[in-house]
Formats: structure tokens, sequence, C-alpha cells
């Protein structure tokens, strides 16, 4: 049987996570956060010292990676992590990589008939003949307000319009980068995230009733 594909794409701290999560435990699929991929890498390149500005070092790199973990962490929500993972983001061999890796995720996770895959480029790239799209639209005023609770709530120092200038300037990059840049894609849903999450739900229920 073939496997059911949902992508949600959306810029960064639009909520993506928890409607992934929703879906996921909704419809019992397997959920994917893609921007862990990226952000294990930038991780992994940060420990090994790498350049990242030098591509030559990044696929040497790339190419000497044995295993590659999946897993959540706190050491990879780090601020640092999350403008390293969009510097590496740009270049199209890193991202190459990491898609590959979510295809062998779905091929590999054979007891599962469906996954939810959260991202940036997931429904417009990665998985293009998904059977149902999501594109997540939240203010970036909203995003900002959000996550610098977030952090404060799990004691992080934060500075709200710091966030909020990063959030802006990781939607530039995120938006205007070459290889695969932030779109909402053609066959998409938009869901409105910027109220209470009851509405929110409301909107992905009507639409996930179509699988
Ligand atoms: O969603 P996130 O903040 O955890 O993502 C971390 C970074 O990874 C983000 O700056 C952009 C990048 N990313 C990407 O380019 N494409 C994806 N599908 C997911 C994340």
């Amino acid at each position: 049987m073939k496997k059911k594909i949902i992508t949600i794409d959306g810029p960064a701290a639009s909520g993506k996570e928890k409607i992934s999560k929703y879906i996921s435990k909704k419809l019992k699929f397997k959920h994917l956060d893609s921007g862990i991929l990226y952000r294990r890498l930038a991780f992994i390149f940060l420990n090994n010292k790498v350049d990242i500005n030098n591509l030559n070092h990044i696929k040497e790199n790339i190419n000497k990676i044995k295993s590659f973990s999946f897993q959540k962490s706190k050491k990879i929500r780090t601020q640092e992590i999350s403008n390293l993972a969009s510097k590496i983001a740009v270049y199209n061999f890193v991202r190459l990589y990491i898609n590959k890796l979510q295809h062998d995720f779905v091929t590999k996770n054979k007891y599962f008939q469906g996954f939810v895959i959260d991202g940036r480029d997931i429904g417009s790239v990665v998985f293009k003949s998904a059977d149902i799209k999501l594109y997540v639209k939240v203010k970036a005023e909203i995003r900002a307000k959000r996550r610098y609770k977030q952090l404060i709530d799990s004691g992080e120092k934060s500075i709200y319009p710091q966030i909020l200038k990063e959030i802006k300037l990781r939607d530039k990059k995120d938006k205007l980068r070459k290889h695969s840049p932030l779109v909402i894609p053609k066959d998409a849903y938009i869901v409105d995230n910027n109220g209470k999450f009851n509405f929110t739900i409301k909107q992905i229920n009507k639409i996930i009733a179509k699988i």
C-alpha cells in the first residue's frame, strides 16, 4: 500500500511542530521535523570546527558522516545553532544530503502507513507528490512573541526585539536563498495560525478529513 504523506511548510516559529504533532497523533502518522536534520548537521559542523564558508570542507565532512541522529535535543535548539543551520541550508549539497535522509526515513519506517513531515521545502521540493500539503502563515511579530515565551519558559535568556530581528532575518534567508527557497507550494492549503490553536485545529481537521 502506498504510504500517505502530509507536508507542512512555513517560516520559523510558525507552529509547524505543534500542528505536526496534532496530526501525527490524530492519524497515527510518524512525524519528521526536517529542521532537526539541519540543526544536527550544524551541530556536527560546529563540533568539528568546519569552515562553513568553504564548500569543499563541508563536502569532506558530510562524506565522513557514518551515522546521523534524528533525536531532538535542547543543545540543538540554541540561537547559535539556529543561525548556523540557516547558513548551511543555502548549499545545494547540504540540501540534497538532507533530502536523501528524509526519503530513507520514510522507506525504512516500514510500520507506518503515513508520515507528517515539516520544514521549509517539503511540499515544494522534497515530497512534491505528497497527498496533502499545508503552508502555515503567522505574522512575524506573533511568531517572535511565541518564540520569546518558549525560550524564557525553558530557562534561556531572551530579548524580544532581538528575537524579532532574528526571525525577520531568517525569513529573508529562507525566502531569498537560491536553492529550495521557502515558497507556498502551488497545491498547498493555507493554514492561518495567528490565533488560538483551537482555530487552527478547526482548519486542520477540515483539510485532513480528505486523506
Ligand atoms: O525549523 P527550524 O528552525 O528547526 O530549522 C532550522 C533551519 O533549517 C532553518 O533556518 C532553515 C533550515 N531548514 C531548511 O532550510 N529547510 C527545511 N526543510 C527545514 C529547515
